[in-house]
């Protein structure tokens, strides 16, 4: 199943404003910036000065000499404020691809977790018996585990449990039976399967 998703996304965009003013025949030098300026945003009405204090910022000047004094140009920089734009875009997503890759995920992760309970339990309860591999037969009353398959295994297990499984030393096997779950039993066989490969 394919489902159509709206992503939603926020984009961060700074502003600066740019405007030119000039002004011509200049013979002060050392006043300019009290005279009214022409063009752009000073137009006719603000002097640089009024520009600076409505937060405009020389970027640049350039000045040339002319017959009758000299001619200015103001470049001026005003930073605005920061805006968020927000952009939907629709992405269209496998629906059954996604929850298939989590599915596989889960399951790579429960069998590792398993693999790793069972051979912690395995070790640790079942070994000194049955021998690393499971390759012993204790006491000449069991066969070798190895060669069992999960669902005799758990039966086996079972059957020690509830009485129901004797070849002569069921009393030394059955505390071992009751001491693990089905799970830890999953895991007791990807376990011995690993180490027999
Ligand atoms: C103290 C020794 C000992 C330990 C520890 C032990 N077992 Fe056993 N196990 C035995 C004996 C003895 C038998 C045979 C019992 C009988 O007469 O039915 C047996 C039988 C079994 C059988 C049946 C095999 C068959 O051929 O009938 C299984 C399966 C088994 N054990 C699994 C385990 C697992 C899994 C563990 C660890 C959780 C474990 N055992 C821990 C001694 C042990």
């Amino acid at each position: 199943m394919k489902i159509l998703a709206s992503i939603l996304a926020l984009n961060i965009f700074a502003f600066a404003n740019t405007t030119m003013c000039y002004i011509n025949n200049i013979t002060d030098i050392s006043t300019v910036e009290n005279k009214k300026f022409e063009g752009g945003e000073c137009a006719g009405k603000y002097s640089i000065k009024d520009m600076k204090k409505q937060s405009w910022n020389v970027d640049d000047i350039k000045i040339s000499k002319k017959d009758n004094g000299f001619n200015f140009i103001y470049i001026l920089k005003k930073e605005t404020k920061s805006v968020v734009v927000p952009t939907v875009s629709n992405t269209e997503i496998d629906y059954d691809k996604l929850s298939n890759n989590i599915k596989n995920k889960e399951e790579q992760n429960n069998k590792v977790k398993s693999l790793s309970n069972g051979k912690k339990i395995y070790i640790n309860k079942c070994q000194s018996c049955h021998g690393a591999k499971g390759e012993l037969t204790p006491y000449n009353r069991s066969e070798a585990i190895n060669k069992f398959d999960l669902d005799t295994l758990q039966s086996m297990m079972r059957d020690y449990t509830m009485d129901e499984r004797d070849n002569g030393s069921a009393i030394v096997m059955k505390p071992y039976a009751e001491l693990v779950s089905k799970e830890d039993i999953d895991g007791i066989y990807e376990y011995l399967k690993s180490v027999n490969k």
